[in-house]
């Protein structure tokens, strides 16, 4: 398959450019500056000189507080650039893959989140994912894939830690009162690429297996880094960031189970495949 990537210098963009071609499909890479989504000029020019068979959106305004004081640009990036996506996957006969968040929901206590459960987003973020996912359905064929937590090659939650480890913090004080499922995109990745080579449609849930709080994933870093800090559990209001976060953010995954006849794998091993990685390019 020709798989169009936006976004392709961010996390999970970066996982694509290596799992598409591991698995023999060729793989073109679009980001800022040469191609910005919400230019429906520009989004034309490279779907039409690619001729995909998929375009793969993982360009996001990924900001989520930035965007309770931006919710315009978050909106423009995050709705109305899926919706330029979408036309032009129509005029080619593309599918439109377009990655979506836990962060649509309210975060209501329960079980996890079922891909036809009612959204109700808490933020400005999540509102422009939300109607990100509204236009990515107008898209004839479309594969709309929830995640969450994501940490792979770029800025993350791991990363944080780990600066903060590095700079001699402890202990170090970490939010126990939101649950969900740290995912690693290169595990989000390889589904995304399975989910296209067996035709899937609609939507569907993808993280790594197993449930836990920012404190118990930041608790496992530490860890595996080796490092002797204590993690005190602190709750959101004590944080008190611009944007309100969902309690429950863990997604049900029975559907891309039965879709792939497996799950993710835990994020326990994905966490330790990561760190292995970051410590062989440190090396280096
Ligand atoms: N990160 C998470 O925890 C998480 C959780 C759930 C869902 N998701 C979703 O998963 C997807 C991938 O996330 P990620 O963590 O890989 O994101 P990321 O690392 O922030 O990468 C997003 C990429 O999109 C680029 N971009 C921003 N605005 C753009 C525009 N107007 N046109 C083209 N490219 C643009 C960014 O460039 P700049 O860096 O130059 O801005 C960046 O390279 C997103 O849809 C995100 O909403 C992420």
């Amino acid at each position: 398959m020709r798989l169009l990537v936006t976004g392709s210098q961010g996390q999970l963009g970066r996982a694509l450019g290596q799992v598409g071609p591991a698995r023999g499909h060729v793989v073109a890479g679009y980001d800022l500056p040469e191609l910005d989504i919400t230019d429906a000029v520009l989004v034309q020019r490279a779907v039409a000189g690619e001729r995909p068979d998929a375009i793969v959106n993982c360009a996001a305004f990924t900001a989520v507080d930035a965007a309770e004081a931006d919710e315009a640009r978050a909106t423009a990036v995050n709705g109305e650039g899926v919706a330029n996506l979408a036309v032009v996957a129509n005029a080619v006969g593309a599918v439109l893959v377009h990655i979506s968040t836990d962060y649509v929901f309210d975060g209501r206590p329960g079980r996890p989140w079922r891909e036809d459960d009612p959204t109700g987003p808490l933020s400005a973020y999540g509102r422009s994912k939300l109607a990100g996912e509204r236009v990515a359905i107008l898209a004839a064929q479309h594969l709309v894939v929830r995640t969450a937590w994501l940490f792979g090659k770029g800025w993350n939650f791991v990363e944080a830690i780990r600066i903060q480890l590095e700079e001699g913090r402890d202990p170090l004080a970490v939010v126990s009162d939101q649950i969900g499922s740290p995912t690693y995109a290169v595990d989000l990745a390889e589904a995304l690429v399975e989910l296209l080579e067996i035709g899937a449609r609609g939507v569907v849930h993808a993280v790594n297996e197993g449930v836990t709080s920012w404190h118990g994933f930041a608790g496992e870093i530490v860890r595996l880094l080796g490092v002797h800090a204590e993690v005190r559990p602190i709750s959101s209001s004590e944080l008190n960031r611009p944007a309100l976060r969902p309690a429950n953010s863990v997604l049900d995954t029975a559907r891309l189970r039965g879709l792939l006849g497996h799950g993710l794998p835990p994020w326990q091993d994905a966490l330790g495949r990561y760190l292995q990685m970051m410590g062989r390019e440190r090396m280096e």
